[in-house]
């Protein structure tokens, strides 16, 4: 039944709940949100759609999501207080080490959308999440650089803000360029939800407990940082560099192989794909779109993924245990090229996730069944003993 877990040494086949939002055939590589094909959405629809979907089950009328879209512009300013918050922190902190501190914060800056109980609470939470992360990611970038906060701008798009506030400084126009827009939101909608990964399974645990949505979704991004999980991007576009030349990748394919050596080929591998995860297929194609507009299609990473793809797609090892390229094996090679540091590909993954936990958040503390998660264990210590006082040891 959802909410009992039965130990599973793989893990693979616990439920740990269930759920209406997103739906996954890893051995077809199929995602789907409330029923639409992930490549469809991507193709069709943009990010805050996508987000109307997730976090109301139905894809909108154009005057609902006129609404919506506005909704969500009019609430992407943080507290002017939380700059000062920034403020505690060194310029070399990784920026989400930041996001984590700020978004925790969060309920001390908005305790009027702190009850989980009352249902308007609820929903503002919902949209100031949403709205408030992209600028926060870029508040961190900036501080890390050195470079003045930028205001989002309410005529622009999310992506476009983003880019924007990421990316312009006081001193001269920051001119938007729709394909790097486009490609960012089709980043966001790519990344926006995956079923119960570990971040979003850390966010339902939290909120079993009745904590507050800021909190939980701070909880999801410490989870999200690590390199087995959002890390990965960075991770995978630091390996592609170290690997450096495509007349090396054979040796990295055999360490990837070596029980004995910790190596493994980030961005391949997933815990639910047996097959191509579809989300890597549209970001390989944009990819190939970006680094053409920016004149970079010679990228030598870019080269080093496409033959490390081929070689590792063709090798016995990676057939027999079906490692096929994952969400995060691309994803950095495309923020790089629109001149994102590593250091912030995981929290563009968190400013995309933050819609996947909030819906998931919402469905989980409306459920009047949800109980406080309380998994269990094997218990493989010592037998009950005495006690042996220190003379006697
Ligand atoms: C994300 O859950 C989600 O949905 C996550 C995510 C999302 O959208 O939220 O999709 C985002 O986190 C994608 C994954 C990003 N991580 C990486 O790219 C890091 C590199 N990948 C691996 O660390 C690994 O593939 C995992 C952690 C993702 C999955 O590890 P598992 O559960 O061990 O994978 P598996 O069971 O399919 O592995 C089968 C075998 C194992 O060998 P055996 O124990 O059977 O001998 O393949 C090996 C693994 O050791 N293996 C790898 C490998 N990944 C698995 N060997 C070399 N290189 C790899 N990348």
């Amino acid at each position: 039944d959802a909410g009992i877990f039965t130990y599973d040494p793989g893990f693979t086949s616990t439920a740990s709940c269930d759920s209406t939002i997103t739906f996954i055939d890893g051995d077809k590589g199929q995602l789907q949100h409330r029923g639409y094909p992930i490549d469809q959405l991507a193709e069709k629809s943009h990010f805050l759609e996508v987000c109307y979907l997730l976090l109301y089950g139905e894809l909108p009328s154009a005057a609902r999501l006129e609404d919506f879209e506005a909704l969500v512009t009019r609430h992407t300013m943080v507290h002017e207080q939380i700059i000062y918050f920034f403020r505690g922190f060194r310029r070399d902190a990784h920026p989400m080490a930041i996001m984590v501190g700020v978004v925790g914060a969060m309920s001390a800056f908005y305790h009027d959308s702190t009850d989980v109980t009352d249902p308007r609470q609820r929903e503002v939470a919902c949209i100031r999440l949403l709205a408030k992360m992209p600028t926060i990611a870029a508040m961190a970038f900036k501080y890390t650089v050195g470079q003045p906060f930028q205001y989002p701008l309410n005529e622009l798009d999310y992506a476009s803000n983003f880019l924007r506030m990421c990316f312009a400084v006081p001193t001269e126009e920051y001119v938007v360029n729709p394909i790097l827009s486009r490609a960012m939101d089709r980043i966001f909608t790519l990344h926006a939800d995956h079923e119960q990964n570990a971040s979003t399974s850390t966010v339902r645990l939290a909120s079993s407990s009745g904590a507050n949505p800021f909190a939980s979704i701070a909880a999801g991004i410490v989870c999200l940082w690590g390199p087995a999980h959002g890390g990965a991007n960075q991770a995978a576009l630091e390996m592609l560099k170290e690997i450096g030349t495509p007349e090396r990748i054979p040796e990295f394919i055999e360490r990837a192989k070596d029980k004995d050596d910790p190596f493994r080929l980030v961005g391949f591998g997933h815990r639910v794909y047996k097959n191509f995860d579809p989300r890597a297929k549209v970001l390989k194609q944009s990819a190939d779109e970006v680094l053409e507009l920016l004149g970079i299609e010679h990228n030598p990473t870019l080269q080093v993924a496409k033959e490390l793809e081929k070689q590792a797609l063709a090798d016995p090892y990676f057939i027999e245990k079906k490692l096929f390229p994952n969400v995060d094996f691309y994803s950095g090679i495309i923020l790089e090229a629109m001149g994102f540091p590593t250091s912030m590909f995981t929290p563009i993954f968190a400013v995309s996730r933050t819609v996947g936990w909030v819906s998931q958040w919402k469905e989980m503390t409306a459920d009047p069944q949800n109980k406080i998660g309380r998994p269990r264990q094997l218990y493989r210590g010592e037998t009950q003993r005495d006690y042996v006082d220190i003379e006697n040891r």
